[in-house]
């Protein structure tokens, strides 16, 4: 199975999609390591436990119960867990390994990144959106009362270990939202990923075959990206394909309607009917992907949602500078431009064509 190179200017680690990878972990641990920390929620542990376990081949641990969910995901968790840490022996020789959905390894790698100014983390993700987004890249932190990911840190992982096997235990809806993640890859640099969504009773039923390519080129291309683009500065902004208007969606609807990939599935199809109308993309090839977009996410609605009120809060965007929206627009598969300045008009159209 493969393994990818991150090179970023403070290290260069693996990222390694594997089913059973999970059963070599130590084989990552360096030597000389101190003691172990596994930050991880209940459900997690339960479904999985055993095979971290084992794969830390009999070297102890302690384990840090994270209790899940955003709101949660703040810094008083974060000192709340570094006490603990400094109370079971935790000191500068410590590793962390972040064991869990992508609230776990941004919660853990920024515990990492500040615990006595830093150690390392093994990232380990268990969703499907973590193992092909948050898990990757070195984006760490938390939530804010004004805002998400407002704080934290990039702090590269030592490893970043994609188990597909434990995606079995994954509920429906998370998965079908991680996939938004995958179908946005493919559409910004690969058409083979684009073309997986087209076998749609197999990766319905998570196809192993499948599901491991799709894993494992989301993860090169997000590693080929970061290594190029590690802060974000241009060429990591083609990550955010659809996120403009996912995070002003999420931001309207309190983050508590649609799962953060959900309103990626409704940002691309909105994105999509955006570069058509500016005539980035030909129509022929915007029907096509909207229509795929609409296989994976017909169901999901926001048409009662007011997109003047969603245009304000893509003006508030944290990735907006200066007040010019930036979007990532779509010239073909695999091909997007970075486009600011966009009419607001048409970004309403847009809006109103496909919330
Ligand atoms: N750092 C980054 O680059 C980056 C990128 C994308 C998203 N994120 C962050 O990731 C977070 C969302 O992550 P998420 O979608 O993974 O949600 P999540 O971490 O909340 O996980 C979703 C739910 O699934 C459970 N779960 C996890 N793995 C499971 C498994 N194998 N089997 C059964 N249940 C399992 C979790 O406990 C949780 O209840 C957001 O906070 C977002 O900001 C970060
Ligand atoms: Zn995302």
């Amino acid at each position: 199975m493969p393994s990818f190179a991150v090179t970023t200017a403070a290290r260069s680690y693996q990222a390694v999609v594997e089913r059973g990878a999970l059963h070599r972990l130590h084989e990552f641990i360096p030597p000389r390591t101190g003691k172990l920390f596994v930050v991880t929620t209940d459900d997690v542990w339960r479904h999985h436990g055993g095979a971290l376990e084992a794969g830390l081949a009999g070297r102890s641990f302690h384990r840090i119960v994270f209790p899940g969910g955003e709101e949660k995901k703040r810094i008083s968790q974060v000192e709340a867990m570094a006490d603990e840490m400094l109370a079971n022996g935790g000191d500068r020789s410590s590793l962390v390994i972040a064991f869990g959905g992508g609230i776990v390894t941004d919660l853990g790698g920024f515990l990492a990144a500040v615990f006595m100014r830093g150690i390392p983390v093994i990232q380990i993700p268990t969703t499907l959106l973590a193992q092909v987004d948050a898990g990757v890249g070195g984006k760490t932190g938390a939530n804010l009362q004004g805002g998400k990911n407002l704080i934290g840190a990039f702090h590269q992982p030592l490893a970043a270990i994609a188990d597909p096997n434990v995606l079995a235990s994954l509920p429906e809806r998370e998965y079908l939202a991680g996939l938004a993640e995958v179908i946005k890859s493919g559409l910004i640099r690969s058409e083979e990923l684009y073309k997986a969504f087209q076998r749609k009773d197999d990766l319905y039923a998570r196809n192993a075959a499948l599901l491991d390519f799709c894993i494992a080129e989301s993860v090169r291309i997000k590693c080929e990206v970061v290594s190029e683009d590690e802060k974000e500065s241009d060429l990591r902004r083609i990550l955010n394909f659809g996120h403009t208007v996912a995070h002003a969606i999420e931001a309207e609807t309190n983050y508590s309607r649609f799962l953060h990939g959900e309103a990626v599935w409704i940002g691309m199809r909105v994105v999509t009917d955006l570069s058509r109308r500016l005539a980035y993309l030909p129509s022929s090839e915007a029907a096509h992907i909207l229509d795929t977009l609409q296989t994976w996410s017909g169901g999901l609605r926001a048409n009662d949602l007011d997109p003047d009120r969603l245009i304000a809060h893509m003006s508030k965007d944290k990735k907006t500078i200066q007040g010019r929206v930036n979007f990532v627009l779509l010239a073909g598969i695999g091909d997007v431009k970075i486009v600011s300045g966009v009419p607001a008009g048409t970004v309403r159209e847009s809006l109103i064509a496909e919330l």
